[in-house]
């Protein structure tokens, strides 16, 4: 098969696009659908401090890498889960990354924070990926908030986007389709979220992290074993797979046809935060579930 571009060998076949590139004919197919997206979006600018919260994977390593690659200032924020054999592991090769790009880098220690994620599994039973999930979250909001970043980036995709889609849609969960896209926009003290990597399947990130020799960590969380949100993954694989193109279509559709009509749903009916008085951090509850969590682990002597 030859390079679309440039006519060279081709190494690398999109399929949802009928098309194949050559691997430097790639690195730019790659980095212009994350322009786009950027662009589309109004993401980012170049004058503005962008914080990348990088897990380690090559979802979140591939996009520090391009981001530094187009000249934004992006600083990477890890936050250390002290899952152990696991988090360490993750830690060293965001460092090295770090390292290689002299990017800047800030760490949370969740160990330091008093909720390292073992002890919030032992304390709370819920399903651990979503209170991990909401204790990340709140981390990349607050160092942006505290430390003056403009825009919040992480590395989700195309595949994290339409499982999510598609679990939302098949129970109709408006409030959480309303939140769903590309772009968060800022609110009360939580600042703006962008997704650059949205167009963009996982099999292309991890043929761009190879190809760019990008030295991630690819160990997935013993926590997610069996998690609902792979199951989501895999039926729209199948789908992809029999129709290329229908990740694509279908969250380009879901941006274009619903997502704007969605919006005034959000403006009438979302209830009104306040402040956590501990922390800052909105909240409907009169402490916020962070705050709630640190106490309850510390008093529980876990
Ligand atoms: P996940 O929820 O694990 O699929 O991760 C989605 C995105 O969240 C990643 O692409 C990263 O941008 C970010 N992320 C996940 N885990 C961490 C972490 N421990 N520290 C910083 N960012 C993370
Ligand atoms: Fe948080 Fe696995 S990364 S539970
Ligand atoms: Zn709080």
């Amino acid at each position: 098969m030859k390079c679309r571009r440039c006519g060279q060998e081709a190494e690398v076949e999109i399929r949802s696009h009928h098309t194949a590139f050559c691997r430097e004919c790639f690195f730019v197919y790659f980095k212009r659908q994350v322009q786009r997206a950027i662009k589309d979006w109004q993401m980012l600018r170049k004058q503005e401090r962008i914080l990348v919260a990088v897990s380690g994977g090559k979802d979140s390593l591939t996009l520090w890498d391009v981001l530094l690659d187009l000249g934004y200032d992006a600083t990477g924020l890890f936050v250390d889960l002290k899952i152990d054999g696991f988090s360490e592991k993750a830690k060293e090769k965001i460092e090295a990354f770090a390292q290689s790009r002299k990017a800047k880098l800030i760490i949370v220690d969740l160990e330091k924070e008093g909720i390292p994620i073992p002890k919030v599994m032992k304390h709370t039973g819920k399903e651990p990926c979503s209170v991990c999930g909401q204790v990340k979250r709140y981390y990349f909001n607050h160092i942006a908030y505290t430390q003056r970043f403009h825009v919040l980036a992480t590395g989700h995709n195309l595949d994290d986007e339409t499982s999510r889609l598609l679990a939302n849609l098949l129970r109709w969960q408006m409030f959480y389709l309303v939140d769903q896209g590309p772009v968060l926009p800022p609110a009360n003290r939580l600042v703006k979220k962008v997704k650059p990597l949205y167009r963009l399947t996982e099999y292309e990130i991890a043929a761009y992290a190879f190809l760019k020799g990008i030295d991630y960590f690819a160990e997935r969380c013993p926590f997610s074993q069996g998690a609902t949100f792979l199951k989501y993954k895999h039926y729209m694989n199948l789908l992809e797979y029999d129709f290329p193109g229908t990740k694509l279509d279908f969250y380009q559709g879901f941006l274009k046809k619903m997502k704007p009509f969605l919006t005034p749903l959000q403006k009438e009916e979302a209830p009104i935060a306040h402040l956590c008085p501990q922390c800052g951090y909105p909240t409907l509850a009169p402490v916020c579930g962070i705050c709630r969590l640190k106490e309850e682990i510390k008093k529980a002597g876990i």
